[in-house]
């Protein structure tokens, strides 16, 4: 496993991360051998969210941790706000009061008097960066939030935040896989008139390396939004034949190779699985084993279905 250093306090966190949003059919026998399988990997992080069927995965790996107290100090933990279902009505919400209240709906779920990170989950068109910072500052004082990121926004929005925010923002979790990548398109056909070109998000990943905030990529093995995995998908042959040729070669699974690409980026990058399956675990872990040649990346690309100029 590789380890970046995270935060304020420096803490040194695995590149690859345990997404839990769909531990929600697990037991939580199953979800406790679930992280134990992470942790005996090297695996130190673990992601959450407000929202993830409704508070229930938070609700089991809280009954992890009271059932198993000794792991808590073991993982690092985080979890987002800002997305509300409210009688089938979804909306995104940063106002002063639902970040608080969620924080502490959060901590109830998980059994645990604070998490590592809280991340503002997905733009509010409507958010006052000057109450985002008085909820944000509150929860940090009380001890409640360790550190502070962001999840699906682009560079202004970070701006903004960064601007009104006093807490760094650490991390922006945003979508990316080898078949999931407009952030790397638009990069790749700058000044040119094809769609790829099209800028959709303000060179976020080159915005997160200048300043110094971790990418962490999550869908790592699907394509479009939610629409399924690549990995031994026929629409995705080419990308398929490219990732088991390097997979054979280097003695990993594709989806390792898969992840392996992601983490390629030349910066603190994390890729966050979502696998409910310890053996995948173990799998996924050793993608941190690989070594992509720059021309195996771009081989990869391509065979994603994407063109060079
Ligand atoms: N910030 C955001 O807006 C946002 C949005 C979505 C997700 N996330 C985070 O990112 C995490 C990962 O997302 P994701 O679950 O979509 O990631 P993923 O790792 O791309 O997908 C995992 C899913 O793929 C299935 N799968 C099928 N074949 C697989 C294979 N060969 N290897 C591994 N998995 C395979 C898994 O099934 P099995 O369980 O049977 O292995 C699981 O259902 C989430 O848990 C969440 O923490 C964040």
């Amino acid at each position: 496993m590789n380890y970046i250093e995270f935060g304020k306090n420096n803490v040194m966190l695995s590149t690859v991360i345990l997404g839990m949003m769909r531990i929600s059919s697990l037991s939580p026998k199953e979800t406790e051998n679930l992280i134990e399988t992470a942790l005996d990997c090297g695996i130190n992080a673990f992601d959450l969210a407000d929202c993830y069927a409704d508070g229930l995965c938070e609700r089991i790996v809280g009954k992890v941790l009271s059932n198993r107290p000794d792991l808590r100090d073991k993982m690092w933990i985080q979890s987002k706000c800002g997305i509300r279902r409210d009688d089938g009505l979804k909306y995104f919400d940063f106002s002063k009061e639902h970040i608080t209240e969620s924080i502490d709906g959060i901590l109830t779920r998980l059994n645990t008097d604070h998490i590592d990170s809280l991340l503002l989950h997905r733009p509010d068109t409507l958010m006052e960066t000057e109450e985002i910072n008085e909820a944000i500052e509150a929860a940090v004082k009380a001890g409640k939030v360790i550190d502070f990121g962001v999840s699906n926004m682009n560079p202004m929005m970070i701006e903004l935040l960064m601007r009104d925010v006093k807490e760094r923002v650490c991390t922006n979790q945003i979508q990316l896989s080898a078949a999931f990548t407009p952030s790397i398109d638009a990069g790749l056909h700058v000044n040119m008139s094809s769609d790829a070109g099209i800028e959709r998000d303000g060179s976020i990943l080159e915005y997160c390396k200048l300043n110094n905030i971790v990418i962490q990529a999550w869908s790592v093995l699907q394509y479009g939004f939610f629409e399924g995995v690549f990995i031994g998908n026929s629409k995705y042959a080419e990308l398929n034949k490219v990732l088991d040729r390097i997979a054979k070669e280097q003695g990993v699974t594709s989806s390792a190779v898969a992840i392996a690409w992601v983490l390629r980026y030349p910066h603190k990058i994390q890729a966050v699985i979502g696998t409910t399956q310890a053996k995948r675990v173990r799998e996924l872990a050793l993608s941190t084993e690989v070594t992509l040649s720059r021309r195996e990346w771009y081989e990869i690309y391509q065979a994603a279905g994407n063109t060079l100029p």
